[in-house]
């Protein structure tokens, strides 16, 4: 240390370090958050008409919100109320944002005659297409489950057969290329009163991307990625980081990784979107049994708050955000522009696939002994940095299949992961189960990720899903019978079993203090189960599948993990207690730090914290539709 230093005394000391490190902190933001293509009070003042005051910001984090509004309205308006902005406002509005508005239009419009829209052609593209992702993607208001949207506008064939209609689906949308954008986008919803949401990839199973009479700010067009290979930022973690624009899907980062030879922590659908709801969610990961969850891999972020001022968040900007942003929840806090995540090394992966089924020699109760089997070794599969990602279901009374899809062995060569594995195989073996085992080896993640999954398949309404994060007691000696009985209730009552067998790992190289739900550091069986009903079942059929899922199969799960938890970002919309269920301990803090950051409440979804101050009207019991008018409950 320099003896210059050493004289000016500690407190100096560690300022001069700080400058130190921000000096050669090599991580700056994209051109169009830069502070050309940011709002500010002096460049409103530019904007020449007679009254932008429905563009002004609100006071940062005031005791009480300078709304234009007070009291705060009891409810959103919806277009058709006398308060609704004009034609005349919108265009304004349009102006200010140099275009970017769009009057939304629901994507299979061309399918039905009320429209005025409709196009044989384009309809059977549409149908056609239903299924991808990309097409719900690449659409400002879309989601890709429609369930929760009313099913107001489905593709058809029949242009006649009903009436398409918005549903849920936001009135209007902001397809934001700056910063600048998504600011006059939430003073112009929180003066205005208007419902706001957030759409990014529209994925979320409880539709929180979407809202009748809304704006949507779209995050789709954000799509700058900037590989940082040393990022020393004065976080404790220097090395290798991306910065990811808000729209940044999975597939697109790990194209990124792979070119860069590093890797990052995702998850294993293509387009999830990393820096929108995975990351707010905290985001669990093939590799998570290395790394952690994706949230613990944020280093900072860039974030617009509901009172319209854009901030840095980090470990010493705004920490409070810092650490409510990664795993409390999407569209709460504010709209996170782009977010900085560390990458590792790249990795040998070694996968193993197999399926087996009751049969000849398979009873029904081998069959779950196989399970069983599976499931005594999740401690020991996760401990060694490995993962599983299986399949149960029925297809018919009596007949039961089993995928393993794949076992998934981080950092492993195949006759390392044959080690790991054989005694299982041998239980498997030995119960009299027949299986073919197929191995294959990569040299890295993304070769691994391109080798084992295809490309979603997205767009139904005829299953509705839900989640529980099942700590390695309940795959003990002492519970693992129960565990197993209630699992086996569940699918022999037409459950199907999406399973994970997946440790998120101590990581003391990244901050794991943050708002995920502390159940997941728990978690080595993160299970979703899905009630299903065919397509054109009517209402009455899925609220009662729905009401089985929630209070039958569910409830003996939760029965069995009384502490534990479920997965906010793929958790039942009807969860009972939702706030312990998907927040555990977290809630309190993070309902204060909404109350904080949000005291208008302009931000809502779903499920979100702070939801319980809402409603929303019209909805029918175990199908919660976006489709009414949103109101606060006192
Ligand atoms: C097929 C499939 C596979 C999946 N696989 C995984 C997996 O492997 N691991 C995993 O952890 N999860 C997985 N998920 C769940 C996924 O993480 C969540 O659905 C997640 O919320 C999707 O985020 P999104 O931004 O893509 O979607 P959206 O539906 O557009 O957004 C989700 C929520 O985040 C909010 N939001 C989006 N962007 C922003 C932003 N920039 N600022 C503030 N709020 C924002 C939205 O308003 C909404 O509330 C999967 C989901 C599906 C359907
Ligand atoms: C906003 O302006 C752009 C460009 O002038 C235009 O194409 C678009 O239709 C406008 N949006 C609305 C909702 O009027
Ligand atoms: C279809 O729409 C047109 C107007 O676009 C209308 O004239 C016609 O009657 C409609 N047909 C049916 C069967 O509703
Ligand atoms: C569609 O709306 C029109 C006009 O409101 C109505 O006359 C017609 O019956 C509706 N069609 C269907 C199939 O509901
Ligand atoms: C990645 O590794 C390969 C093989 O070792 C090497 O040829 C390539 O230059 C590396 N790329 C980068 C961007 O480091
Ligand atoms: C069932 O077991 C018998 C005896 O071991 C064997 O011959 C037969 O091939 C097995 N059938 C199947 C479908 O595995
Ligand atoms: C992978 O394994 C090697 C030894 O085989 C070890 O040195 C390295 O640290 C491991 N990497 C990770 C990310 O665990
Ligand atoms: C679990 O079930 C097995 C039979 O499948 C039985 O042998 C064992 O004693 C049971 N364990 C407990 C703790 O009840």
């Amino acid at each position: 240390m320099a003896p210059s230093l050493r004289s000016i005394g500690i407190t100096a000391f560690l300022a001069v370090e700080q400058t130190l490190a921000t000096s050669s902190c090599t991580s700056s933001k994209f051109t169009w958050e830069s502070t050309s293509n940011q709002l500010t009070p002096s460049s409103l003042s530019e904007i020449t008409t007679a009254d932008t005051s429905f563009l002004n910001f609100d006071s940062e984090t005031p005791s009480q919100p300078s709304s234009r509004f007070l009291p705060l309205p009891k409810c959103k308006l919806l277009p058709g109320d006398p308060l609704w902005p004009s034609s005349t406002i919108w265009s304004l509005f349009n102006l200010t944002l140099s275009g970017a508005l769009i009057k939304t239009i629901p994507l299979a419009a061309p399918c039905y005659n009320n429209t005025g829209l409709y196009s044989s052609s384009a309809c059977q593209q549409i149908r056609e297409r239903w299924s991808d992702p990309h097409l719900h993607v690449d659409d400002p208001s879309s989601t890709m489950w429609p369930l929760y949207q009313g099913r107001t506008c489905l593709p058809t064939e029949d242009p006649t057969s009903s009436n398409c209609t918005l549903g849920g689906y936001a009135s209007y949308s902001v397809a934001v290329t700056k910063v600048k954008q998504i600011q006059l986008a939430i003073n112009f919803a929180r003066n205005l009163n208007l419902r706001l949401v957030v759409k990014n990839t529209g994925h979320d199973f409880a539709d929180k991307s979407i809202g009748a009479g809304a704006l949507s700010i779209w995050t789709h067009k954000l799509k700058d990625i900037r590989f940082i290979p040393n990022y020393n930022c004065g976080s404790r973690y220097s090395g290798p980081a991306f910065r990811l624009g808000a729209g940044i899907e999975t597939e697109e980062v790990y194209q990124a990784a792979e070119a860069n030879n590093v890797t990052v922590v995702g998850g294993e659908c293509r387009t999830v979107g990393m820096a929108g709801g995975y990351i707010a969610g905290g985001g669990h990961s093939p590799v998570s049994a290395l790394a952690g969850m994706g949230a613990d891999q944020v280093l900072e972020m860039e974030v617009v708050l509901p009172s319209g001022k854009f901030v840095t968040v980090n470990e010493g900007s705004y920490p409070d955000l810092f650490w409510a942003l990664r795993g409390g929840g999407g569209s709460t806090y504010g709209v996170v522009t782009s977010v900085v995540v560390r990458a590792y090394p790249q990795i040998p992966i070694t996968t193993l696939s197999f399926v087996f089924a009751t049969g000849p020699n398979v009873t029904v109760d081998t069959f779950f002994a196989g399970v069983k089997a599976y499931m005594s070794y999740f401690d020991t599969i996760t401990s060694a940095g490995a993962y599983g990602y299986f399949l149960v279901v029925s297809f018919a009374p009596g007949e039961y299949f089993f995928s393993m899809m794949p076992l998934w062995g981080n950092n492993m060569t195949q006759p390392q992961f044959e080690t790991l594995l054989n005694p299982f195989l041998t239980d498997l073996t030995n119960l009299g189960i027949p299986f073919e085992p197929v191995w294959k080896e990569y040299d890295s993640f993304y070769k691994t990720f391109t080798g084992t999954w295809g490309p979603e398949v997205v767009g139904a309404h005829d299953s509705h899903a839900a989640s529980r994060l099942f700590p390695k007691e309940n795959f003990e000696p002492a519970k693992i019978n129960q565990t197993l009985a209630a699992v086996r209730h569940a699918i022999e009552g037409g459950a199907i079993l999406i399973g994970h067998n997946i440790r998120a790992a101590p990581n003391p190289t990244v901050n794991q203090d943050n708002a995920v739900h502390p159940a997941w550091r728990k978690t080595t069986g993160f299970f979703i189960l899905a009630a299903s009903w065919p397509a054109t079942a009517s209402d009455s059929v899925i609220q009662e599948r729905s009401e089985t899922l929630t209070n039958d199969w569910m409830a003996q799960w939760r029965a069995i993990s009384p502490s534990a938890g479920s997965y906010l970002s793929e958790g039942d919309i009807n969860e009972p207690n939702m706030q312990d269920a998907f927040y555990g301990i977290h809630y309190p803090r993070l309902l204060a730090l909404k109350k904080k950051y949000d005291p208008t409440g302009l931000f809502y979804a779903p499920t979100a914290v702070g939801s319980e101050d809402w409603y929303i009207t019209g909805q029918v019991p175990w199908i919660p539709t976006q489709n009414g008018r949103l109101c606060r409950r006192t």
